[in-house]
């Protein structure tokens, strides 16, 4: 039996590694990018999210910036913007750039100070001087060109970016939801470097989000049901007793172990991220581990077979046991949802769930023939010698279920 508990444990590490390497891979190279006229910047970095990229030029002679911000994924009736927050956190008092096409059907940039959230991006003067401003579209893309000469004293700040639907020349409010509501961090334009957006520098929150997603997707959302399906379907072979018993506890514990891991990075995540919240994932997620923890404890309190408890005991336990399974499916999907644009993830997901869900429904109709098949020899038997039973669990499965 440890040496289940270590295989399994073994493999999801194994498909943890070939995940996160994956997601890594596609992390695209902002420096082969050719920006028309042959411009050149010193550094650039692919923003986390809303298929942003910053590149630019700091001059620390003279405390200023040429900086190309490039949005991507749009189309010219939408607007874009990209900001620095000098005192604040997020979009309140951020000083931005932004660009659209405007009803004479040109790309117009202008700058935009925000004062509070009811903002409709208007021109205005910001907090510091932007000797050069302007902006282009091309494939899905703007991008705008502009020189900051940057508040004295420093050259870290916090960011922002968005974009949001042009009617008119009005400049409507951006989306309430997913990425748009998440897209600010912090830029050094000194060292390069881009993070502290509330879980340390981007990638890292990247990696965090991602050994979250494995751990949890393969722990509740893939050996919880595997175990479930051995639990139900070997139990009828005579020949699989007790072994589907190990069996199944292996790939519970093992998922139940793994699956606190993944939930310990779920809350460092929620509490790392203040004022982002995704409370329906994270109320299942509580709920889960709440459940997931009984089932452990229900494991050692449990009845012996022949006990007159064991019936309940068989009742909670699956009832239990169901609720957490399907529980567990909807919160990885809850977690994609949150994840936004891990569509391969999601796709692997599912087509593993349809693979253990198909399996368990031949099994299903298996179990049935067999159990029938058995009914009938036994009470044949029965007539003879009066015993009942199909095994030592009563007579099969699917009173239990
Ligand atoms: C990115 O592109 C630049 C310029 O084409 C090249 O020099 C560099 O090696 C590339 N980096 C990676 C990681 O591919
Ligand atoms: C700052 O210095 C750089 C080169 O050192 C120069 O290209 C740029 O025009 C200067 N910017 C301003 C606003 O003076
Ligand atoms: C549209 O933008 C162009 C370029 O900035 C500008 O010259 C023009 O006046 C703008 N048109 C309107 C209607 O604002």
């Amino acid at each position: 039996m440890d040496r289940l508990v270590t295989t399994l444990l073994f493999s999801s590490f194994l498909l943890l590694s070939l995940f996160s390497t994956t997601s890594y891979a596609q992390t695209q190279n902002c420096s082969a990018f050719a920006f028309r006229n042959n411009q050149n910047f010193a550094t650039c970095n692919p923003l986390p999210l809303l298929n942003s990229v910053l590149h630019w030029t700091y001059h620390s002679d003279n405390h200023t910036v040429d900086l190309a911000y490039r949005h991507g994924g749009v189309t010219d009736s939408d607007w874009v913007a990209w900001g620095l927050n000098i005192n604040g956190g997020r979009m309140a008092g951020a000083q931005c750039l932004v660009a659209f096409k405007n009803s004479s059907g040109q790309i117009q940039a202008y700058t935009a100070p925000i004062a509070d959230y009811f903002t409709q991006l208007r021109q205005g003067f910001l907090s510091f001087n932007v000797p050069r401003i302007e902006a282009e579209f091309l494939n899905n893309e703007y991008i705008i060109f502009a020189s900051l000469e940057l508040p004295s004293g420093r050259t870290s700040f916090n960011q922002v970016w968005q974009n949001g639907q042009v009617s008119g020349q009005a400049l409507q409010a951006h989306s309430q939801s997913g990425d748009n509501m998440r897209s600010f961090g912090s830029v050094d334009f000194a060292n390069g470097r881009l993070g502290n957006d509330g879980g340390g520098s981007i990638t890292s929150r990247q990696r965090k989000r991602n050994v979250h997603g494995v751990l949890n997707a393969v722990s509740w959302g893939v050996l919880m049901p595997m175990g479930a399906v051995f639990a139900r379907y070997l139990k009828v072979f005579k020949s699989a007793n007790p072994a589907w018993f190990y069996l199944h506890v292996a790939c519970q514990t093992s998922a139940y172990a793994v699956g606190v891991a993944g939930w310990g990075t779920g809350l460092k995540l929620g509490s790392d991220s203040v004022g982002i919240k995704f409370t329906t994932h994270r109320n299942i997620g509580i709920t889960l581990f709440c459940l997931g923890t009984l089932q452990v404890f229900a494991l050692l309190l449990r009845p012996k077979p022949d006990h007159k408890y064991r019936l309940y005991w068989n009742i909670y336990h699956h009832a239990i046991g169901y609720a957490v399974i399907s529980l567990s499916i909807t919160n990885v999907f809850e977690g994609f949802d949150a994840l936004n644009g891990q569509k391969n993830w999601k796709r692997a997901y599912i087509g593993v769930i349809i693979a253990i869900g198909a399996i368990a429904v031949l099994l299903e109709a298996f179990t049935w023939f067999i159990v029938i098949k058995r009914k009938k020899t036994d009470s044949n038997k029965n007539l003879q010698n009066g015993t009942n039973g199909v095994n030592g669990y009563g007579n099969g499965t699917h009173q239990q279920a």
